[in-house]
Formats: structure tokens, sequence, C-alpha cells
């Protein structure tokens, strides 16, 4: 058989811990598959983006777009232009894309334009939210893909009430988890939550980025204020997002934050995914806008408080330990005593979520 030439699409921090099972699993088979990196820069700081190539043992990038930030439009423009010239000059046979960010919008519309065969990994999520800018690049990149990889049942459905034709559907599970697994021994092994002066158990760890949370004041402040409460019960570690560091600075919030770890909110710089997994492993609870987070802290069975109004995860709410409580300061506080008096949810593990999830996605594509 032809040897493949394969585009692994990275962009955004969440990208990586997807890309990196399937470069490794990819690499068993060289007389198969070629395959190559593409990391379009979306995210480019050092604590967004190299340290998870670091930590995760991915090569450097093949091919570097060198995009960085701007409006979506410009944003997604830049990449396609920048994408489109490499496509043509390496004619792959696979582009993978996975997850929902700007980068895997603009590239599945490259590959498809071009015509070479689309892969989308985590596809068929949905919040049915089309504010969000992640549930618009969802629906685009699931409409024009070949392969759709998905990591639960609810997705699958969604893809069937889409149209999307049944043996395009593979549900393979998740392979964020396969990267959680992974690397969860060697994150246990570290003291992170020790050397920020914290005890193990006795903190709660917080994530904030979305648009919906961050880009406005009074919003901002409702969570923050709910936030502060709680921090007056057990001490929350918050390695902050450089998109809310930089809202907390221009609405001068400043006076929300701790510069101590033993009450209140204690900002820290963004971490890079071993130390994060450390953090969230020890932690009492985790309170997050994230979507990744949703499913590690479900497989991690940690208590987990999401800040937005819905969520395309829900498996992680019907079986596993996530709990939805928007933005409502009283709903966060409440929620987080119950977690702190030990009444927090306890979850089971979802089908396929156990680690091996790019050992099947590899196999549907040695198959097909
Ligand atoms: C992006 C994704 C979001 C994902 C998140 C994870 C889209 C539409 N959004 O949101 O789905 O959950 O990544 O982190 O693709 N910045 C830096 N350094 C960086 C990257 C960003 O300082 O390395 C700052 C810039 O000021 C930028 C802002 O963060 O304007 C937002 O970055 P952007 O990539 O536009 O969106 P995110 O909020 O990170």
């Amino acid at each position: 058989m032809r040897k493949r030439k394969i585009f692994l699409i990275a962009g955004a921090r969440p990208n990586f811990m997807k890309i990196a099972p399937l470069w490794r699993e990819l690499k068993k088979f060289p007389s198969r598959f070629s395959s190559y990196i593409i990391h379009t820069g979306q995210h480019y700081d050092y604590e967004m983006s190299s340290i998870f190539f670091k930590n995760l043992g991915l090569p450097r990038p093949h091919f570097y777009l060198e995009v960085g930030s701007d409006s979506h439009a410009r944003q997604t423009a830049k990449i396609m232009v920048r994408f489109e010239r490499v496509v043509c000059d390496q004619v792959p046979d696979i582009v993978v894309v996975v997850g929902d960010v700007n980068s895997t919008l603009a590239c599945s519309l490259v590959a498809a334009k071009l015509k070479v065969t689309l892969a989308h990994v985590e596809a068929g999520l949905r919040s049915f939210d089309r504010e969000m800018p992640e549930e618009v690049n969802r629906v685009v990149a699931d409409a024009l893909s070949d392969y759709l990889f998905t990591t639960c049942e609810d997705a699958n459905r969604n893809l069937i009430k889409a149209g999307i034709p049944r043996e395009k559907i593979f549900f393979v599970g998740n392979v964020m988890i396969d990267s959680l697994l992974n690397l969860k021994r060697e994150a246990q092994l570290r003291t992170t939550w020790n050397d920020f002066g914290l005890k193990k158990k006795k903190y709660a760890l917080l994530t904030l980025h979305r648009p919906e949370n961050v880009d406005r004041r009074e919003v901002l402040v409702n969570i923050l204020e709910g936030l502060r409460e709680v921090g007056g019960h057990i001490p929350i570690i918050f390695p902050i997002h450089p998109r809310a560091a930089k809202q907390v600075d221009k609405f001068k919030l400043g006076k929300y934050f701790s510069w101590q770890t033993n009450s209140g909110i204690y900002r820290i710089k963004p971490l890079g995914y071993i130390d994060f997994l450390n953090l969230m492993c020890n932690s009492k609870f985790v309170l997050t806008d994230s979507g990744g987070i949703q499913e590690e802290t479900t497989v991690l069975n940690i208590p987990c408080l999401t800040l937005r109004k819905n969520t395309e995860r829900p498996i992680t709410v019907k079986q596993g330990t996530n709990i939805v409580v928007g933005s409502d300061p009283g709903k966060i506080v409440r929620e987080s005593i119950r977690i702190i008096n030990e009444k927090g949810r306890r979850g089971k593990i979802p089908p396929l979520w156990e680690g091996k999830a790019a050992q099947r996605i590899v196999k549907v594509l040695l198959d097909t």
C-alpha cells in the first residue's frame, strides 16, 4: 500500500495534548504513514505553546505559520492563506484537525477546498450556542470532514441529526485522556502544589478565559465576587490565561487577588501541562470555563464547577463530576461549599476514555 502523508494541525493550547498521542501512534507505522506537525502559531507564548511540546515529548513543528493573535476573521484568514501555501507545496493525503479553535476551522476550510481528505478529532460536540466562536468552528469542521472521530454517544447522535452519513462517524474515545493517562504518573511525582505553598486537597484550582466571562467588566466582577467569597473558605490558585490577565488589568480588578496562598484568589502565570496536571490531581475541586478540563476532572474523579451557562460536553455532567454553575456568584459559592463539606458529586468514567483513542483512530486510518 502507498505510504500516506498526514498533517496534524495544532494552533492553540488545548490542541497540543490532542495531537501528541496521534503523533506517537502514527510513528509506529513508518511504512504506512509519514506525519508532519503544522503549528499555526495561534498561541505563541512559551507558557501557552513551547512548554507543551516539551512536556508532551513532541518534536519542533515541521511547519510553523506564525499567525499570532488577531480578530477572528483576520486570524482565520491568515491561517488559511499560509496553510494553503504549505498544502499546495507538500500535497498531504490527510489533514487531521482537532477540537474547535480558529486553527481547526481555518485548516478544515483549506483542506476541503483543495480536496484533501479531512479528519476531525473530537467531532460532534455541541453546546447549541452559536454565540460561542467554538460552536461555529465545530459545525463547519464537522460538515466538511471525511472522517469524524467522536468521544461519546451524544456526539454521534448530534452528527446523525446533522445529516452526516453514519459510515463517516467513528466512536473512538478521547485522545485528550490518552495524554492525561500517559503523563499522570510523572505529574504525581512532582511537588507543584507544595512549591506554591498549598496543602493537598485543601485548595481549589481556577481557570477562566472565555470571552463571555472575561470580556465584560460586570460579568467578570460578578464571578470574582463569588470567587472571593469561596476564597474565604478555601484558597484558590489561578494560573491566569493571557486573555483574562489582559482584561483584569484593563478593568483594574487587581484588588480581587491575594499575594499569599493561604486564602483568597492567588494569581500565577499559566502553567505547563505536567504542573497543571499535578495541581489538578491534588486539588479539592476545580472551577473552570474550559472544555477539556471538564473531561480531565471527570477522569480524575475531582469535582468540577463549570463557570458557563452550558456545556458541549454533557456526558461530564450526566456521568462525570461536573456541575454547570454559570456566572451567578450565589450558585458558585453554594456549590463550592457543598464540595468543601464533602457533598460533591462522584462520577464514573465514560466509555472508551481509557487511553487508547489514538490507537483506534490510527487503526481506522490503516484499515480504510
Ligand atoms: C483560544 C480558543 C478557545 C480555547 C483557548 C484555549 C478560538 C476562537 N478560541 O481562545 O477555544 O479554549 O484558545 O486557551 O480559537 N495571547 C497571548 N499569548 C498567547 C496567546 C494568546 O498573550 O500565546 C493573548 C492575546 O492577547 C490574544 C488573547 O490572548 O489576543 C486571546 O487569544 P486567542 O487565541 O485569540 O483566544 P483564546 O482566548 O486564547
